[in-house]
């Protein structure tokens, strides 16, 4: 096999977006829509990648920068797709073989199709091989013309001929091409169409007539090809791509209750038996075990859920760690850093932040944690709040296994509650408490006689 370069185009304005960010670095499925194209790009193992930028150049540049190994070209003005791609040559004038050309806008796409597409090239021989695809509008597309079924020309929706424009074979605007005839043909294109401008898609003529080889491939699901260009075909792709995610996650023995609200992105991994309400969203590296309830309105990102937990409505669970069996809100606020251990149980109106809890620990109600240590077996009571700042620093409180922390207690950090030791409800610990003690931190309850009744008697 020969060798394979990719070029994706990026330059293009995407006025239909109406956004003052391009239309690139939109959104769909967690990932801007260049990501998804340069995943694809990637899981092919190119000898380089060429993305073009022009629209916003600075902003994609930027995006690009956590890319190793991508190389950015700039298209300045943007005179059409075929000027677009010419801006690549710098990049491989030296090179040889085949490359890939891919549109950013179109992140379904999939590496099995691009491994499809350079063999069917390499097969045919071909000069280019065009991605095409058979839908049933076809408006906006440029028409595939064949003529003995050979492609003969491409036509651009504007510049097509009520015939033409009955044709419902689409290009996709992805193409193989070997590199050694391609950029001198590039130069040789005109711009004389209804939008003055160099298209790429005119090569398929120039080679028919210098007699070079134009093949096609056509994916069985034409949906691999669409782009987006409006914020309705954003919404029409996240869609899509949600779906596809959920049949995975069924397929693969999870029960999702309502597919259609339960927003799963990507790279999301659920074990089987696992069931999912409505109205949840797990997002980015998250990792959720098997044989757990998601309840309706939990929001999981980048974190890691172990087997047989129970997430009750309405979390939300940030970059922490939720060990086996553990339990958790409903109304629960993790946030990053957190480690909740094994059968602890977090309960409703709780916080944490870079808190550990050891195993077997409970923190029921109304509760903030925060850059606490605290061990195994531990009973944080309603209403304990750790005091972790002073208004300059953050410092840590610890508490050891086995500690029982009476409700409506705070603790002043940096302090340390020893092993067993138990703190008095209503107390503010500003001292450590050394194991096994008992701490009582609050003043002196004074009952007055009658004073009640004379009160009510004054009123
Ligand atoms: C293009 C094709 C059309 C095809 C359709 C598939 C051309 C002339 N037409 O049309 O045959 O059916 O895609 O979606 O190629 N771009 C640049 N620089 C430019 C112009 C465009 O980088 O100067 C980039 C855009 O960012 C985009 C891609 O090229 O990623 C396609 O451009 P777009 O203007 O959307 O072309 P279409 O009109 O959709
Ligand atoms: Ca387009």
């Amino acid at each position: 096999m020969s060798d394979l370069h990719i070029v994706i185009l990026a330059a293009g304005k995407g006025t239909r977006m109406r956004s003052a960010i391009p239309k690139v670095l939109h959104r769909v499925a967690g990932l801007t829509l260049i990501e998804h194209v340069l995943r694809c790009a990637a899981a092919a193992k190119p000898k380089s990648i060429v993305v073009v930028v022009g629209h916003h150049g600075d902003m994609v540049r930027s995006e690009l920068a956590r890319w190793a190994d991508v190389n950015v070209a700039v298209q300045e003005p943007q005179l059409g797709t075929g000027h677009a791609l010419l801006q690549a040559e710098p990049f491989l004038a030296d090179a040889r073989g085949t490359v890939v050309m891919l549109s950013a806008d179109a992140p379904l796409f999939r590496p099995q199709t691009l491994a499809a597409l350079v063999r069917r090239h390499d097969e045919q021989t071909a000069a280019a091989t065009v991605v095409t695809a058979i839908v049933d509008h076809a408006d906006g597309y440029g028409r595939i013309v064949r003529e003995n079924g050979e492609i003969a020309a491409i036509v651009e929706h504007r510049d097509a001929s009520p015939t033409v424009r009955e044709i419902r074979e689409i290009n996709s605007s992805i193409y193989a091409f070997e590199l050694a005839p391609l950029f001198d043909a590039l130069r040789s294109l005109g711009a004389q169409n209804e939008q003055a401008e160099y298209y790429l898609p005119d090569l398929v003529k120039i080679y028919r007539s210098r007699g070079l080889r134009v093949a096609t491939l056509t994916p069985d699901d034409a949906r691999e090809v669409l782009g987006v260009n409006s914020r309705k075909e954003l919404a029409d792709m996240s869609t899509m791509m949600n779906a596809t995610k959920n049949d995975a996650l069924m397929a693969a023995g999870v029960t999702i209750i309502d597919p259609a609200t339960t927003w799963i992105e990507p790279d999301v991994i659920v074990g089987s038996d696992t069931i999912i309400h409505p109205n949840v969203y797990l997002e980015g590296k998250t990792t959720i075990g098997s044989g757990c309830e998601i309840h309706s309105g939990v929001r999981v990102v980048n974190s890691v859920v172990g087997d047989r937990v129970v997430v009750n409505n309405y979390c939300v669970i940030l970059e922490s760690r939720v060990l086996d069996g553990a339990q958790v809100g409903p109304f629960a606020h993790v946030r990053p850093d957190s480690v909740i251990g094994q059968d602890v149980r977090i309960g409703n109106f709780v916080e944490l932040k870079k808190t550990v809890l050891g195993r077997g620990s409970k923190a029921n109600h109304l509760t903030y944690l925060g850059d606490a240590t605290i061990g195994e077996k531990v009973n944080v009571g309603a209403g304990t709040i750790t005091c972790n700042y002073d208004g300059i620093a953050k410092h840590k409180t610890i508490i050891e296994d086995g500690a029982f922390i009476g409700s409506d207690s705070q603790l002043i950090a940096p302090v340390r509650v020893g092993h067993g030791a138990y703190v008095a409800a209503g107390s503010t610990i500003t001292d450590d408490v050394p194991p096994g003690a008992l701490a009582i931190a609050r003043s002196r309850q004074v009952n007055k006689e009658g004073r009640a009744k004379a009160r009510k008697k004054k009123l």
